[in-house]
């Protein structure tokens, strides 16, 4: 029995999609533990791409159980969406192999709609959110008004609970942003499809996931986002209203804290951020649109070209402290070919001191200046390497130096977007 976690080390996007699937086959339960669907997670598996933005990647395993755990925030017109565009494609989906925690919380639609106003009031100060409620709801949820997944199962209860809601929500639409109020009864009919489509799957994922420990079973908590993104640890305000690290799985999913065996972190070999906050590393010039156009970095969720630059070890160092991670998977290799130079920051230097860590003032982190190394660059295609002595040396050099710099080993190479196409080092589950 062993317990995983696979966290984004970065600002998301590290390529999580592939690894949780890969990592997938030694698990019994795959678990989602925070945010919402503003993740999209890319899976590529023979000839077909999935994209998705709240199903656990598990799901495209049919002898696994997907959780949708409490700690998300569920969108369910969109979380239907996806069940009924996955079923399409042939994935069995039933109440066996996906289970949603009935106190996870609803993101409805004024969420949405207050997250899309006050992004378009702020102007040039706004976070950049992917606009689908995420941070309305987690504020519902700490000022204990929010709606659980539990709810829709009274609808009577639901209702009393939309109007209360809508009392304050409405004021501030009208008040503040002269806008239309909304009408409890549109959010009811499309509550009552909701409730008829999802109350099969709402259950008690905390049972689920204890009972799967006593039956020593293997779990595999799939972190969205990435550490940077963090709303207590990442580049506050830019971030996601939910916590991407690793102490977030047992709040997020009930799982103790003495029970995680081992945390992974993703790392993309060169660094990018959606979103407006602090890129040290970020490149304005042809090498970030080189990156982000052979990287394809443009986002899953929104669609919006991501910003790009070097792989910044100080980002990545400061994620291996806070969540305790043992093994490093590595993604996106590939994307470095037809350098004639690779850089990584190692340290970043403020006021004419060293760092090793990210600041934590958000406007010192504004000021420091990356201290790179630099490497000779490939061409040599990877997609075919098996095992890390088919990668080029310079590559090998490159993966060496960041392991020693940030204090964790290499667990997994990703070469390429295919499953087959991954150095496996690591054995992840005992
Ligand atoms: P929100 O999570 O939609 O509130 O957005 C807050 C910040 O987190 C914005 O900068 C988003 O671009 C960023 N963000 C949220 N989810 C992701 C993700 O899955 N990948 C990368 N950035 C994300």
């Amino acid at each position: 029995m062993s317990n995983l976690a696979v966290i984004g080390t970065q600002w998301g996007d590290e390529g999580k999609g592939k690894v949780v699937d890969l990592l997938t086959d030694g698990a019994d339960l795959v678990v989602r533990f925070h945010g919402g669907n503003n993740a999209g997670h890319t899976l590529v598996v023979g000839d077909s791409t999935y994209a998705l933005h709240l199903v656990p990647s598990g799901i495209l395993h049919p002898d696994k159980v997907s959780l949708i755990a409490t700690g998300v925030v569920v969108d369910p017109g969109v979380l239907i969406g996806e069940i009924k565009d996955l079923m399409a494609r042939g994935i069995e989906i039933s109440p066996k192999n996906l289970k949603i925690s009935g106190k996870a919380h609803v993101i409805l639609p004024y969420h949405k709609r207050l997250d899309e106003a006050r992004e378009s009031r702020a102007g040039a100060g706004k976070i950049g959110t992917t606009g689908r409620g995420i941070g309305p709801a987690y504020e519902d949820k700490a000022s204990r008004v929010g709606l659980r997944l539990s709810d829709l199962l009274d609808l009577a209860l639901f209702e009393s609970k939309v109007k209360k809601a809508l009392q304050e929500k409405n004021c501030l639409f009208e008040k503040l942003y002269g806008q239309k109020p909304l009408e409890a009864a549109d959010i009811m009919a499309e509550a009552r499809d909701w409730a008829a489509f999802l109350s099969p799957f709402i259950t008690d994922t905390f049972a689920i996931i204890q009972k799967a420990v006593k039956e020593n079973k293997n779990i595999l908590f799939e972190g969205a986002q990435g550490v940077q993104l963090d709303i207590d640890h990442g580049t506050y305000p830019y971030v996601t209203s939910s916590n991407p690290t690793a102490g977030s799985v047992s709040i997020g999913s009930g799982l103790a804290p003495n029970k995680i065996d081992k945390v992974v972190g993703l790392v993309k070999a060169y660094t990018s951020r959606v979103g407006e906050g602090p890129f040290p590393t970020e490149l304005l010039d042809e090498t970030g649109t080189k990156i982000r156009d052979i990287g394809r970095e443009f986002g899953t969720t929104t669609g919006r070209p991501r910003r790009c630059g070097w792989l910044d070890a100080v980002v990545v160092r400061t994620a291996v402290d806070l969540c305790g991670i043992d093994s490093l998977a590595i993604t996106k290799l590939d994307v470095l070919r037809h350098h004639d130079e690779i850089k990584m920051a190692t340290a970043y230097r403020l006021d004419g001191q060293e760092l090793s860590h990210v600041p934590g003032i958000l406007s010192d982190f504004s000021r420091v200046e990356p201290v790179y190394e630099t490497f000779k660059g490939f061409s040599q295609d990877l997609c075919s390497a098996k095992s890390l002595d088919d990668l080029p040396p310079e590559a090998k050099v490159f993966l060496k130096r960041l392991s020693e710099t940030v204090g964790a080993r290499i667990g997994l190479v990703s070469v390429g977007p295919e499953r087959g196409q991954t150095i496996i080092l690591d054995k992840f589950f005992k």
